[in-house]
């Protein structure tokens, strides 16, 4: 399907011709640009789900005829996204469901063995779901971001030469959901590996938009472990992925236990089924599971490079109308936007981010984000503000939390909607709007 027939990519998804109420209580179109934090369903999708669950049985458990349908659907989606991802050595690596990627990451955080005196490197550009799981899990370094928001990736050989033997793993986003920069985890995984050390990926923001190769071109520009959300894609019905390395999975302690993650419990014994079954405790979202791999299906279909350019056509549009209306304060770069998805995020002078998203929403029916985006270190260092005055609203209710707006796309927005979105934030910057 090709992406340009925006009538026909449009009726893939459910309530896109929605209206919305606006604040004087009229029915208008509906604009969301809010697609890094979640995205509509895909019809399909519920129509697959609604087609399964005329045979939903038991996982694993069952001997009925429905419980072996619904079983081997189940096994097979971990064959699809292994294939999906490029995994060429399948023995090596397995797929486990979670429910997004915040718990793909703890439980990476909570199972991945610990060695004596490790460090976790990450960096200052991270989603808290890459950040505050590591935190918890103990002593982690982050590689700087420079003034445009980018990793200054010296630092990451830097870090891992200094700490010879200390770091065994880095975590990193594979891109930003504040400036949609993308990172270069095939040549990280390079670095990573030539220090010993295995690579995270935090996909949620890259693989909706963004063709991932696991195994990359050559053995050291592996991905060791990549995490992603199924609400990002299209499909939200509560499913995140890992697909990771087997062997570090081989923990005699999972962070969950329980039904179907063992072989045999005696009184006082217990005997665990190797990975993946003991990293997925309790029956598994096998109908969201199954509304992921419909999704990526279709994704598929229209193909990762249609919708690359067609973001990166909307972000340039953007960008460029951003650039044109007085006031307008840009963060990231706005010159060289080539390794950037379709996410920019901007202030206006003199008017607080929650009022202008607010104004956007109630008065045009346009659905943004705006704050910090579970990235506060990250938009800290893009607004280039202390942390003492990050935290002054803490002590002093005169103060108001920093934040900035973000637009992000998908890949059913269109021109014509950003025209609309670009005319508002003109009006209201010239005062046409009333604040
Ligand atoms: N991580 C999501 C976002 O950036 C929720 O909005």
């Amino acid at each position: 399907m090709k992406i340009e027939n925006k009538e026909d990519i449009r009726d893939l998804f459910v309530g896109l011709d929605e209206k919305v109420c606006d604040c004087n209580g009229n029915c208008i179109d509906a604009i969301n640009f809010d697609n890094a934090a979640t995205t509509p369903p895909i019809k399909s999708s519920i129509e697959y789900i609604k087609q399964l669950s005329n045979t939903y049985a038991s996982i694993g458990r069952g001997t009925g005829q429905n419980a072996e349908i619904t079983t081997n659907l189940y096994r097979e989606s971990k064959d699809f996204l292994m294939n999906f991802f490029n995994v060429k050595d399948k023995e090596k690596y397995i797929v486990i469901y979670v429910s997004n990627t915040t718990e793909g990451i703890n439980k990476l955080a909570n199972t991945l063995s610990k060695s004596p005196n490790e460090l976790i490197l990450t960096s200052r550009m991270e989603h808290h779901s890459n950040d505050l799981p590591w935190r918890k899990r103990g002593e982690v370094d982050y590689i700087e971001v420079d003034e445009h928001g980018r990793l200054k990736i010296d630092e990451l050989e830097e870090k891992l030469k200094r700490n010879n033997g200390r770091i065994k793993y880095v975590s990193i986003t594979g891109a930003s959901n504040v400036t949609g920069y993308k990172n270069e985890i095939h040549s990280i995984a390079k670095l990573v590996h030539k220090y010993n050390a295995k690579l995270i990926v935090d996909g949620a923001q890259l693989v909706p938009h963004t063709r991932v190769n696991i195994s990359g071109e050559t053995d050291d520009e592996q991905i060791d472990f990549l995490v992603f959300s199924s609400h990002k894609i299209y499909s939200p019905f509560g499913v995140g992925v890992i697909i990771g390395l087997k062997e570090d999975f081989i923990n005699p302690d999972p962070d969950y236990i329980g039904g179907g993650t063992v072989e045999l419990v005696l009184d006082n014994e217990i005997a665990l089924l190797p990975p993946p079954e003991r990293n997925e405790a309790g029956t598994p979202n096998f109908l969201g599971v199954m509304g992921l791999i419909n999704s990526l299906r279709i994704v598929n279909s229209i193909g990762y490079d249609n919708i690359e350019q067609h973001e990166r056509i909307l972000l340039k549009h953007t960008i460029e109308g951003l650039n044109e209306i007085p006031k307008i304060i840009n963060y990231g770069d706005t010159e060289d936007i080539s390794d950037r998805l379709g996410i920019t995020t901007f202030n206006l002078e003199d008017m607080y981010h929650h009022d202008l998203a607010n104004i956007l929403a109630k008065r045009k029916g346009i659905s943004v984000r705006h704050g910090w985006f579970c990235a506060h270190p990250y938009c800290r260092r893009l607004m280039n503000v202390s942390e003492n005055e990050a935290k002054e609203f803490l002590q002093n209710p005169a103060k108001k939390m920093f934040g900035m707006v973000r637009v992000s796309f998908a890949l059913y927005n269109t021109i014509d909607e950003v025209d609309i979105f670009l005319n508002v934030i003109e009006d209201i910057s010239l005062g046409k709007i009333q604040r």
